[in-house]
């Protein structure tokens, strides 16, 4: 019988070597699931009934609220803040171990694209960050009017013409070459600057 044990327990050593060995990753630069970050993004939305977005904004960028921008963040400091923080453990018995590593898997994708912000707002738009070059980056629009925007992107972006309602949040991806962005749109003149990620 104890050999057994020892059998099973090396030959499941040995697979893990092997699958590490043959694709050249780590744990850590495996894609995810796409189901589990679609589960994880619906969770996030609706965790409690009003979501972890409305504390850290609809991409966990913070977005002006309390919690702040969580992109990137793990399993480990969410555990850990799930104990700690008042605003928060409420929702700790609501997730299961397999709900919070969901949103962890949701979160931490998020950390791997550049984020830029614009926030409309009074007639202009504040702008939080830049394009990199060579990256995925991810504009989030929050449109703190009362108005219906429109805006044109260039091709670059998924879709070109979009329209963003009152107080609404979108967000675009798109991986980036090293050339500016040059919107025109309207009411808006917005020249997005690319930089090349610091070394
Ligand atoms: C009622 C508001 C509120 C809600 C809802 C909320 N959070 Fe938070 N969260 C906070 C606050 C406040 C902090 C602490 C911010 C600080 O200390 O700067 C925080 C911090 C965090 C951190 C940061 C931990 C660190 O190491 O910095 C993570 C991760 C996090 N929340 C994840 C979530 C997730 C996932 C959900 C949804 C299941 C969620 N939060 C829902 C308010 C909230």
């Amino acid at each position: 019988m104890k050999w057994l044990t020892k059998s099973i327990v090396c030959g499941v050593c040995l697979i893990s070597v092997s699958v590490l060995a043959s694709n050249g990753e780590t744990a850590n630069t495996v894609t995810p699931d796409s189901t589990d970050i679609e589960k994880g993004q619906h969770l996030f939305r609706t965790a409690g009934g009003y979501g972890c977005s409305t504390c850290h904004g609809l991409y966990a960028q913070g977005g002006g609220n309390a919690g702040g921008n969580i992109r990137g963040k793990g399993l480990e400091a969410l555990n850990l803040i799930l104990e700690k923080e008042p605003t928060m453990v409420l929702l700790g018995p609501t997730l299961s171990a397999d709900d919070r590593r969901r949103l962890s898997i949701y979160v931490t994708e998020l950390g791997k694209l550049n984020l830029i912000e614009w926030t409309i707002e009074n007639g202009v738009i504040h702008q939080n960050g830049n394009i990199v070059a060579h990256k995925s980056n991810q504009l989030v629009i929050l449109n703190k009017t009362f108005n219906f925007i429109e805006f044109n992107f260039p091709k670059v972006i998924s879709q070109t013409t979009v329209t963003i309602n009152p107080y609404e949040t979108l967000a675009f991806q798109w991986h980036a070459d090293d050339k500016p962005l040059d919107l025109k749109q309207p009411n808006y003149d917005v020249k997005m600057q690319t930089i090349n990620e610091l070394k």
